[in-house]
């Protein structure tokens, strides 16, 4: 395991690690290549001739964009929340479905309702929408942009129901939310880590990881560095969180960033703004974590009430 903000970074921007499936050294059968259009477990060139073509479909100006649809969407869920609650699971009520909505119409899928959604997975792993390539493509996009910014939603939520003072200098500069986002990015990394398995014997921090051997480069720890972040367990919504690694570093940092950021800030500052009251409807350690072996970090149910 590589950990450290340094460390972390160099390895994240250094060709000599692979991000390719097949040399992950980790189970004592062979893995298949990544299949046609799941870039995210591909090296130059082919990783760079997916990516390249969508890179024009995920900038900041497009993203913007979007705002007023994610509002909009944002608007119908709390909306739905206020007519059903108090209390309401803030992740079925609001973390899934906004970005689940959000990218099965950037996808341009098809859905009655959001019940469908697995369906919608399903009928992409089964071959019937489009190429394989294309399905690939889909099938990365939807599960890399949905249960990380989801997770965001809920986990972030909760810690700043779990930091009051963070929680009003937010409500009251509803301004700092970009910041905002930015530290709870670096403060959840809900994105743990990532692997990477060395294509020649590199020195790290030094040690010598040898020639195909994979490493866990973890992302959370890179983001709670105390050498790169003072009072690191702290979530400051005042500090620097610049640099973060949520979002991962080099040619395979985050697709959605952009995306990812809009959707956050819409929701947050939504949320915030329709509850003044808002707080847990259960003491917080009988809030069910995600089991710490999940690739994305989250909250299985976040139970919330309010003043009506
Ligand atoms: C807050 C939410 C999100 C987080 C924390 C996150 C995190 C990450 C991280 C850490 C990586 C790098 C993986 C690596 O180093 O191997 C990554 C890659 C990626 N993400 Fe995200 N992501 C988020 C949202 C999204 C969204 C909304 C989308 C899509 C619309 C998306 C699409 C992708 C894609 C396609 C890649 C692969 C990029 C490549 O290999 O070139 N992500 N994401």
């Amino acid at each position: 395991m590589i950990t450290g903000y340094d460390l972390v970074r160099s390895v994240l921007a250094d060709p000599r690690f692979s991000s390719r499936k097949e040399l992950l050294n980790v189970v004592d059968f062979e893995i298949p290549p990544a299949p046609p259009g799941e870039f995210l477990l591909m090296d130059e060139p082919q990783h760079g001739r997916y990516r390249k073509p969508l890179v024009g479909k995920f900038t900041a100006r497009r993203m913007r964009l979007l705002t007023e649809r994610i509002e909009q969407i944002t608007k119908d869920c709390l909306d739905a929340m206020e007519e059903t609650g108090p209390a309401v699971d803030l992740v079925t009520a609001f973390a899934k479905p906004i970005p689940t909505i959000i990218i099965c119409e950037l996808l341009g899928v098809p859905y009655e309702d959001r019940a469908s959604f697995q369906e919608q997975i399903d009928k992409f792993m089964n071959g019937e929408t489009g190429d394989e390539e294309l399905q690939g493509i889909s099938l990365i996009l939807l599960a890399a942009g949905f249960d990380t910014t989801a997770n965001m939603l809920a986990l972030g939520a909760f810690a700043l129901l779990q930091n009051p003072e963070q929680l009003a200098a937010l409500r009251a500069d509803p301004a700092l939310v970009d910041q905002a986002v930015e530290e709870l990015l670096r403060y959840l990394s809900v994105a743990k880590s990532f692997m990477r398995t060395a294509l020649e014997d590199v020195e790290v921090g030094g040690q010598t990881i040898e020639a195909g051997t994979t490493v866990v480069l973890s992302y959370n720890t890179a983001n709670r560095d105390p050498e790169r972040y003072a009072d690191p367990h702290a979530l400051d919504l005042g500090r620097d969180s610049g640099g973060h690694l949520a979002f991962g570093h080099g040619i395979h940092l985050c697709l959605g960033a952009q995306l990812a950021r809009v959707e956050m800030r819409v929701a947050f500052s939504a949320l915030l703004g329709r509850f003044p009251t808002l707080r847990l409807a259960v003491p917080a350690e009988k809030v069910a974590l995600r089991p710490e072996t999940a690739d994305i970090y989250g909250v299985k149910s976040l139970p919330v009430t309010w003043d009506v």
